[in-house]
């Protein structure tokens, strides 16, 4: 099927109100619908799940330091799911419902009960609650800087299916730094989260029920999903009219599977002025962007000098990245269309600051403690490959109990052929280097043995992270303190088909010891 672009205009989604107050505390409802909606103008409608009934959700506009309250509420249909469930994966195993959901906040710093633990799961009307279910109620207490945050679902076995079906939105967080930078906003502050996805002839999702080789389970979660069409904020390859003065967008890459390696067609520039949770110290030029799966990326864009120009934001990343199947240039490798045609409405007088806004910065000396985590392939019980963290599966008990309080350095030491985007719910990192290893030597001994001195981030990777890009055949170094909540959380690769077939793994943040 192929689908003309630019033939829609790009969605924006709403922003969410609060239904009330609890003791002072602004109170969200957000309700889980199954819906249908139009994704492309020739498009027969698509069966969809969203937040509000809406694919993607509506946005939340949060400020650091003032708490809120959301109460999310599941009337998904009961018994069926929209995609193929493999009841063999953990947690999707019977006698649990096959319609589970549960909401993480990603980004978000957040007490345990809120976090959105994977099996923390409530079917409709909560009838049905997975073993960690606590609150019908989270509280988010914004205890963190300015950011761009997304919620989405987790739960146990079908995250890669509930979010595919619709289940995802914005979570944008505010402060005072912010509001003195003077950057864009209103209707020039927009947010595109890209996500690709296939079709069938009637115009519902096509999601495989097995993959290519054949395996002894039906249906069978597949290693990886790369879809046929591109949409943002839920349309396919959309059109943006905009005004020749600067902009600024939340870029998402909330794909299962597919890396975005991005460029414009009018050779301009992104000025990225922040990463996945927060301000970088100061904006970063770059003509190449690369967003993995859960990756964001907050930028201006200047269409001053491009008035009466169609420009095409493109996508060159192989799939899986680094070294898989070239893009399409005509589909897979194009985006969004952005045409400078609106007459410009007043003066731009947003600025393009020069400093934005401080972190704490971590170095290996505040590090109390490293660990080796290595991301490793294996096979499940029916001969798929599984990738694992640390050679273990989300069931096997605890290994890593950070105390509260403390700096450690992580080593994702990555000796799998592909870029794993690893993602830790609850802290802000750093990215200290990455380093090539021999991975041979390490898989036959677990010694690493490095082939190269080690190589900094990129610019654009120095601002505060929860997801990074564990490049195959390197030692990923991230350092970040554990602090605010105790509790377990989860760490995971965001390519949603691993995230599901075990490369995920609790960790515990315990108390401080006493000495
Ligand atoms: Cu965006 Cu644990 O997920
Ligand atoms: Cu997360
Ligand atoms: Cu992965």
């Amino acid at each position: 099927m192929s689908l003309e672009k630019y033939v829609d205009p790009l969605p924006l989604p709403e922003v969410i109100e609060p239904v009330g107050q609890v003791n002072g505390v602004d109170l969200y409802k957000v309700v889980m619908k199954q819906v249908e909606q139009k994704l492309h103008r020739d498009l027969p409608k698509t069966t969809v799940w969203g937040y509000n009934g809406v694919f993607p959700g509506p946005t939340f506009e949060a400020r650091t330091n003032v708490p809120i309250k959301v109460k999310w509420i599941n009337d998904l249909p009961v018994d069926n799911h929209l995609l193929p469930v493999d009841k063999t994966v953990h947690g999707a195993e019977p006698p649990n419902p096959e319609v589970r959901t549960v909401v993480h906040l990603h980004g978000g710093n957040n007490p345990m009960d809120s976090d959105g633990y994977p099996e923390a799961w409530f079917t409709n009307s909560f009838k049905q609650v997975g073993p960690f279910f606590t609150a019908k109620i989270y509280n988010y207490p914004h205890i963190q800087p300015a950011a761009t945050l997304w919620y989405h679902d987790h739960a146990i076995g079908i995250t890669r299916l509930n979010v595919y079906a619709g289940l995802a939105g914005f979570y944008l967080l505010r402060d005072e730094c912010e509001d003195q930078l003077n950057l864009p906003r209103g209707r020039y502050e927009v947010p595109l989260v890209i996500q690709d996805r296939s079709f069938n002839e009637d115009g519902s999702f096509f999601y495989p029920s097995q993959p290519d080789e054949p395996v002894p389970v039906f249906p069978s979660i597949v290693p990886e999903f790369f879809g046929e069409t591109i949409l943002v904020n839920g349309k396919v390859w959309p059109f943006l009219e905009v005004e020749p003065r600067k902009y600024r967008f939340r870029l998402l890459n909330g794909s299962n599977s597919r890396f975005y390696r991005m460029r414009f067609s009018s050779g301009q520039p992104f000025i990225q002025i922040g990463t996945d949770v927060g301000f970088l110290e100061k904006p970063v030029i770059t003509n190449e962007l690369i967003l993995g799966p859960g990756e964001r990326a907050d930028v201006i864009i200047n269409f001053t000098d491009f008035a009466g120009q169609h420009i095409v934001l493109t996508n060159d990343a192989p799939s899986p990245f680094p070294d898989g199947d070239p893009v399409e240039p005509n589909t897979t490798g194009q985006i969004i269309q952005f045409r400078v045609v609106l007459p410009l409405s007043g003066t731009d007088t947003s600025s393009i600051p020069t400093k934005l806004c401080a972190f704490e910065k971590l170095t290996e000396g505040d590090a109390t403690r490293r660990r080796n985590q290595p991301l490793i392939e294996g096979e499940d019980e029916f001969g798929r490959l599984i990738l694992l963290l640390e050679g273990l599966r989300w069931s096997d008990s605890v290994t890593d109990k950070p105390e509260l309080g403390d700096v450690e350095i992580w080593n994702l030491i990555n000796a799998t052929p592909d870029t794993h985007p690893i993602h830790l719910h609850l802290v802000r990192f750093q990215i200290l280097d990455r380093r090539p290893f021999d991975v041979e030597h390490y898989l036959a001994t677990r010694e690493i043995v490095y082939t190269g001195p080690p190589v900094t981030p990129d610019p654009n990777e120095r601002g505060p992270k929860d997801t990074v890009r564990a490049n195959p055949g390197e030692v990923t170094r991230i350092i970040t303190r554990f602090e605010d909540f105790t509790g377990l959380y989860p760490w995971h690769c965001h390519i949603l088909e691993h995230e599901d077939h075990e490369m995920m793994r609790p960790y515990e943040v315990v108390e401080e010891m006493e000495e």
